[in-house]
């Protein structure tokens, strides 16, 4: 630790792309304290390229696609070209599953930004054709013959919705949270939402679930993660009414939207993305070091998957069964929420231009993923586990991943960032190629804080298509000025 990060408490790390070996990095973790599986070398044809059943078809192999949203859809909430091309490119991955393609919100006011996908009657027709474009280009890799599982992302974005023009704070929360609330302060007044508004939006989901069954997609992932709606209910511990308080209560929303789409949409499965674990919201301390705010309470109780500061798993694995026993059959592990904790959730060399430098080696972060996933699939047997954030790890997602798949820690591993600057990773690995390093995401986060400005998104430091774009240079001029003038 140099004496900065001594005095900041920032945890020291080795780049990526300084191991040379599978040993190294091992050594590496051994010596951190981090537990982290990793093969010596990917093996093509191996246990990233067998099948798997999921429930809703066979996906041919392991690799997924995670949600990545563009910024980019039309103010009716219709795809653009923009984002046919990141479906187009998502198909050219050869990812025997695709979770979601992006957050799609089942109604206007759930839009976490003015350019969000909206599933609409009006709008149906081009989100099948997402679908449809996405499945030839996985054919064109792939072949005729393979099909890739293609669910669709629901969402509602509760206290980050931004659903119109100018992209102002329009909060419909589940409950009052005595930190979060200030954070949304710049907005209108939240709203909470009523026991009867939650019923609405549970009709909602059901009706948008309905609609993507018909236009396709294999299963819907009713969303349950990174501070959005489905998100903030698992926490509202002191929501008084149906949807609040116990456990039970906690699950209602996800139990209803699962019962009213096995109804009216009997084939199409369910899937749900899920932050396992969650912390006290972090904002930028001493030297931009991220820290958590502090909590003058009690035990800090908003922490779905932990006390605030340590994690436990217990809550999501009582959630998670009675999710299954609801008839949901696929999940997505992710954690925290990309607002107050994204080191929990993306972890990353670099911050985007409102975040905070990470306070710990971002190798514990995407171990902390992997090993929660690997025990709750252990503790709730019988479902499909798709992992999430290995990005971080670059030149070496493809033996850690392997070796996740082999150890029986996740069914699927799931690319997110990545994906933007190298849909083609996992073909390039199963041919036995080396990884082109100048494709491999290193985690700028320039995409994401492209839209925090209100720009659309895309990997502006590795696409050739986003870097000749006029937005790349209004990128470089925000950053530029987000820069600490010394
Ligand atoms: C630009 C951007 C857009 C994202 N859009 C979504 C989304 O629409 N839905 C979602 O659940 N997660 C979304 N995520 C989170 C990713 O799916 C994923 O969990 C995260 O990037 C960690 O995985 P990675 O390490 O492979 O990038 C987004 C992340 C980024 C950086």
């Amino acid at each position: 630790m140099s004496a900065g990060e001594a005095e900041s408490g920032r945890e020291s790390h080795l780049k990526m792309s300084s191991f040379t070996s599978g040993g190294e990095l091992r050594a590496r973790c051994a010596e951190a304290g981090i537990d982290l599986p990793v093969d010596d070398s990917f093996q093509p044809g191996g246990p990233m390229s067998t099948p798997l059943a999921t429930g809703s078809g066979s996906a041919p192999n392991r690799w997924a696609i995670l949600p990545m949203e563009g910024w980019d859809g039309t103010a009716e909430g219709r795809p653009t070209e923009f984002t046919r091309r990141r479906w187009r490119r998502f198909g050219q991955s050869g990812a025997g599953l695709i979770w979601g393609g992006e957050a799609v919100a089942v109604r206007h006011d759930g839009r976490a930004n003015p350019n969000q996908l909206v599933i609409i009657e009006e709008t149906l027709g081009e989100l099948a054709s997402l679908r449809e474009e996405l499945i030839h280009e996985h054919q064109m890799v792939r072949g005729a013959a393979s099909k890739p599982v293609v669910g669709l992302q629901l969402t509602h974005s509760g206290r980050w919705s931004r659903p119109h023009a100018g992209g102002r704070l329009e909060p419909w929360i589940a409950y009052r949270h005595p930190l979060l609330d200030r954070r949304v302060a710049s907005g209108l007044p939240a709203r909470v939402m009523t026991d009867s508004d939650l019923d609405r939006l549970v009709d909602d989901f059901v009706v948008a679930g309905e609609r993507a069954s018909r236009a396709g997609f294999d299963f819907v992932d009713i969303k349950h993660c990174h501070g959005y709606l489905g998100h903030e209910l698992l926490s509202a511990v002191d929501r008084p009414g149906c949807y609040g308080g116990t456990l039970e209560n906690r699950c209602r929303f996800l139990r209803s939207v699962a019962a009213g789409l096995r109804s009216v949409a009997p084939g199409l499965g369910l899937g749900v993305r899920l932050s396992l674990y969650d912390s006290l919201p972090f904002g930028p301390g001493p030297g931009g070091v991220g820290r958590a705010e502090a909590w003058d309470g009690a035990a800090y109780p908003y922490a779905f998957g932990g006390d605030g500061v340590y994690f436990c798993l217990d809550e999501p694995a009582a959630w998670l069964t009675m999710a299954r026993d609801a008839g949901v059959q696929l999940i997505c592990t992710t954690a925290g929420s990309p607002y107050h904790n994204p080191h929990l959730q993306r972890p990353a060399a670099q911050p985007p231009s409102d975040g905070y430098l990470a306070p710990e080696d971002p190798l514990r972060g995407v171990a902390r993923q992997i090993q929660a996933t690997a025990t709750l699939k252990r503790r709730v047997p019988g479902l499909v586990w798709v992992g999430s954030a290995y990005s971080y790890l670059q030149e070496w997602i493809g033996p850690v991943a392997q070796a996740v798949v082999t150890g029986g820690m996740a069914d699927m591993v799931g690319l997110g960032r990545l994906a933007l600057s190298y849909p083609q990773l996992p073909l390039d690995l199963e041919a036995g190629l080396v990884p082109d390093r100048k494709r491999v995401c290193r985690t700028l986060s320039d995409c994401t804080t492209a839209p925090r400005n209100g720009l659309i998104s895309g990997c502006y430091p590795l696409d050739p298509f986003y870097k000749s774009l006029p937005q790349a240079v209004e990128l470089r001029i925000i950053k530029e000025n987000s820069r600490p003038r010394r």
